[in-house]
């Protein structure tokens, strides 16, 4: 157990050498421990009884085994909005050889300070300045774009930079953020694969999406998120199927230019795909119910294990390598969030006060304004945490 306490002192981890979850027993026994330590005494004005607690152990063994369930081939970037806590970061940096998924440049930045390779994260915020897609392009950090307006500063940022062609330079990723269409979770909020989610072009503009990866070779990831918490299993996977169908057909027009103009084929040749790169996203539902990593009510929730595998039986082209068994993606990248850290930690607040009447009693704590920010604006329609 790691505190993040100015005292940062380090508890015991002899009840939890390598569990799978946080249990409700470890967090009680681990809050007697907070008190009889004193670990939230505050001694500044500037100090606040607060404390972020993971179990190192419980975060290793989460992902071991989602990097065991998808296997090699896959690349895991951990979203740093589930875990922004630098330590932690630079932990995973350093032993699990997973990256970041930055939803913001502030989350770019933590990314860089923990160690993280440009290479190594993923850039998503559908709402970038055109200073920062520059920059992140130049510095050649996989960038998704989140509608055709950022695609057409991308490409005059790409021909200010000399890679307009794409021409041997498939290996910087940049992405269309494609919204798959296939319905809404439980959570509408945190839905955004339905015809009016802010995120990602429609795939009822597949015209103008084949058109654009077709003007634009640099082009080589095509990316989709379709929502956060309360997916279906059902629906996550219909939402990769879906872009996966636009991958190939981005690649079926990519070959069909290969094999009729020849100058396109010799400017990139040895590039058989355009799309080598399919970005799946996060979403996996978390079990916030009960002790146990997986539920079945009051929603589905499945393990990496059982995920990939239904995957792999929707979805085989995600799993063939490209070198040795005809596939088309040298790699396949997840965002996953909340099922990659939520049962490896919780916080701990000093409760200020309790008002409100009995029935419906408020409890005014430590974190809120500026950690679970969604969950408190959003009170009434979010997943209980407990
Ligand atoms: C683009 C993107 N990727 C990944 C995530 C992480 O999602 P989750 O925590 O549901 O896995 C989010 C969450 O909002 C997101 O918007």
């Amino acid at each position: 157990m790691l505190p993040t306490k100015a005292a940062d002192a380090k508890l015991t981890t002899s009840t939890c050498r390598t569990p799978a979850i946080i249990t409700s027993d470890t967090i009680s026994k681990v809050l007697r421990q907070v008190r009889a330590q004193n670990l939230l005494e505050c001694k500044l004005p500037t100090d606040a009884p607060v404390a972020l607690f993971y179990d190192l152990d419980v975060f290793d063994d989460t992902l071991d085994r989602l990097k065991e369930a998808f296997g090699p081939r896959f690349y895991h970037c951990i979203a740093v909005k589930s875990c922004s806590h630098g330590p932690i970061l630079r932990d995973v940096y350093r032993r699990h050889g997973v990256g970041v998924e930055a939803a913001s440049m502030g989350e770019v930045m933590l990314g860089l300070e923990a160690g993280f390779e440009p290479s190594q994260m993923v850039f998503d915020s559908p709402c970038k300045t055109h200073r920062e897609l520059a920059w992140a392009l130049e510095q050649r950090i996989p960038c998704n774009l989140d509608n055709f307006a950022e695609l057409g500063r991308a490409a005059t940022i790409m021909q200010e930079l000399g890679r307009a062609e794409g021409a041997g330079d498939a290996s910087t990723l940049v992405g269309l953020r494609v919204n798959p269409l296939v319905g809404a979770g439980t959570i509408a909020a945190l839905s955004v694969s339905t015809a009016d989610s802010k995120f990602g072009i429609p795939l009822s503009d597949l015209d103008a999406i084949l058109a654009a990866y077709e003007a634009h070779p640099w082009l080589n990831s095509v990316h989709v998120h379709v929502g956060s918490g309360g997916m279906a299993t059902a629906v996550l996977l219909a939402g990769v199927k879906a872009v996966v169908g636009v991958a190939e057909a981005v690649n079926a027009r990519w070959r069909a230019r290969l094999a009729t103009d020849e100058a396109f084929a010799a400017t990139h040749a040895g590039r058989p795909s355009q799309v080598h790169c399919l970005d799946i996203g996060g979403g996996l539902p978390v079990n916030y119910w009960s002790d146990s990593a997986e539920c079945s009510e009051p929603q589905e929730v499945v393990s990496f294990g059982a995920y990939a595998e239904e995957l792999r039986a929707e979805v085989p082209a995600l799993f063939l390598d490209p070198a040795t068994e005809g596939g088309s993606f040298t790699r396949v990248i997840t965002e996953y969030g909340q099922s990659a850290t939520a049962k490896a930690g919780f916080l701990v607040s000093e409760v200020e006060f309790v008002k409100g009447p009995p029935e419906r009693p408020i409890f005014m704590a430590h974190f809120g304004a500026d950690t679970n920010v969604r969950q408190v604006q959003q009170l009434h329609t979010i997943i209980r945490h407990s």
